[in-house]
C-alpha cells in the first residue's frame, strides 16, 4: 500500500490557498499539514489558527497543525477550535509532554509528537499510551525546500519496529525534503505518512501530477 501524502501548505501559493488545497484533496492527499512557526522555536514566522480555519473551510480531509513553537500548551486549544484534527507538538518544546498530550486528547483531537533530527526516539518511552502519531523530522525545521537528512532513517526504522512489535495504533510520519528522490527511502524505512511541501506545490507541474508521482514512487 502506498504511503499517505500530506501536503504542507508552507510552499503553497497563498494568493490561491483554497484552490490549491482543493486540488490536493482532489488528487487524493491523505491530509493537509499547516506549518505553524513562531520565530522562537524555529527562525521562521509563518501562520496561526486563522489559516487552519481557512484550510478547514476549503477541504474535508483531516488537518494536521504542526506546532513549531515554544509553549505549545498555550495554543493547542486555539488550534483545536480552529479545526485541526491532529495537533503535533515538538518534544523539544514540551518539558511537560505527558500533560500536554493529555491536554490535546482532552480537546478530542489526535495527539502527535515531532522529533528533530538530533532527538532520540527513546525520549518517547513515557508517552506511548497517549500517542496517535510520531513525526520524524527529516530536516531541521523552519523552512521548506531543504535537503533530506539520511541519518534520520535508522530512527524511523527503529520506530516502525517498535510500533509494529507493540501493536500500537500510531501513525509514523516523515517531514522535510520528501520528494521523488527520497519518498521510497521513507516508505521502506516504515513511514505510513509523508509530509511534502515544495515537492507538491512550488513546481512547474500540476499539484495532481506531483502527488500522483509521490504515491507511485512510494
Ligand atoms: C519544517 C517544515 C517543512 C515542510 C516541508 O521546515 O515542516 O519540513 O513541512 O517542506 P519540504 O517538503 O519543502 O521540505
Amino acid at each position: 500500500m502506498s504511503i499517505g501524502i500530506v501536503p504542507s501548505i508552507l510552499s503553497a501559493d497563498f494568493t490561491r490557498l483554497g484552490e490549491q488545497v482543493r486540488e490536493a484533496e482532489a488528487a487524493g492527499c491523505a491530509r493537509i499539514q499547516v506549518d505553524v512557526m513562531d520565530g522562537h522555536f524555529v527562525p521562521n514566522i509563518t501562520m496561526g489558527p486563522l489559516v487552519v480555519e481557512a484550510v478547514r473551510r476549503s477541504c474535508t480531509v483531516p488537518i494536521e497543525a504542526h506546532l513549531m513553537i515554544v509553549q505549545p500548551e498555550r495554543y493547542v486549544a486555539d488550534f483545536a477550535q480552529a479545526g485541526a484534527d491532529v495537533i503535533i507538538v515538538h518534544l523539544e518544546a514540551a518539558p511537560h509532554l505527558h500533560r500536554l498530550l493529555q491536554q490535546i486528547k482532552g480537546l478530542g483531537k489526535q495527539a502527535g509528537v515531532a522529533l528533530n533530527p538530533a532527538t532520540p526516539a527513546l525520549l518517547l518511552d513515557g508517552v506511548w499510551e497517549l500517542l496517535d502519531l510520531v513525526l520524524v523530522m527529516t530536516v531541521n525545521p523552519g523552512f521548506g525546500g531543504q535537503a533530506f537528512i539520511p541519518a534520520t532513517l535508522p530512527k524511523l526504522a527503529g520506530l516502525r519496529r517498535l510500533i509494529t512489535e507493540r501493536g500500537l495504533a500510531c501513525d509514523l510520519e516523515v517531514d522535510g525534503g520528501i520528494g521523488p528522490q527520497t519518498i521510497a527511502l521513507a516508505a521502506q524505512a516504515g513511514a505510513n505518512l509523508a509530509v511534502a511541501g515544495s515537492a507538491v506545490f512550488n513546481q512547474t507541474r500540476a499539484i495532481r501530477e506531483n502527488i500522483k508521482q509521490l504515491k507511485d514512487l512510494s
